[in-house]
């Protein structure tokens, strides 16, 4: 089985995207998300945001048995979260969607946030942190994604290609810093 994390900063397209990688993989996808909410794992309230807050661990092993329990080809699991699984021996391949901040700012925008939480996410990808806590965990294994210029039929063709070891997308590549602050 072949193992795909597929994360990235709120916007970047990772569902849009999976969602049309695994009908051409007939591969499974799990969300993130739907693990967070089925299973109820979270761990209290921060009280200046006001949402609930991931219990990371229960996530970790939740996204364990999840792979485990798989008797697909491939399985893709997507969510800003994904690539804190920790256990990194049950993860093949790892993929960073990045969206530079002027093209994230539109789509988050339309969502109707509060201009606070737009920016930190704007910052977030400007500041390279899902790409940054992916390799501390995974290393070697992520690729990093810029969907900026490219529409999602063109990001999901990638992400399968990458899955399917014909590329791959070292990190480090990308500089979001001056589209935000420059
Ligand atoms: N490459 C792209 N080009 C243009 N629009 C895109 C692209 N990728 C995604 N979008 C659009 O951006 C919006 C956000 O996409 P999507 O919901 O897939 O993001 P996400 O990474 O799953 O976000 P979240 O982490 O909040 O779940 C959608 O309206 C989607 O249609
Ligand atoms: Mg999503």
């Amino acid at each position: 089985m072949t193992a795909v994390l597929i994360t990235g900063t709120p916007g970047t397209g990772k569902t849009t995207a999976s969602k049309i990688a695994v009908k051409k993989l007939k591969s499974s996808l799990v969300a993130v998300n739907d693990l967070v909410n089925d299973e109820n794992l979270y761990n209290g309230h921060d009280p200046e945001k006001g949402y609930k807050v991931v219990d990371l661990d229960a996530l970790s092993r939740m996204i364990g048995i999840t792979l485990e329990d798989s008797n697909d080809d491939h399985l893709i699991i997507e969510g800003h979260l994904a690539h804190t699984f920790k256990n990194d021996d049950l993860v093949d391949i790892v993929i960073v969607l990045r969206a530079r901040p002027d093209i994230l700012r539109k789509r988050l925008n339309k969502r109707g946030w509060s201009d606070s939480k737009v920016q930190e996410n704007l910052e977030a990808e400007a500041l390279d942190i899902c790409t940054f806590e992916a390799v501390e965990i995974h290393g070697d294994k992520v690729n990093e994604l810029d969907t900026s210029d490219i529409d999602v039929k063109e990001v999901a063709d990638l992400v399968v290609e990458i899955i399917n070891g014909k590329k791959h997308f070292p990190p480090g590549n990308l500089n979001f810093l001056e589209d935000l602050y420059g």
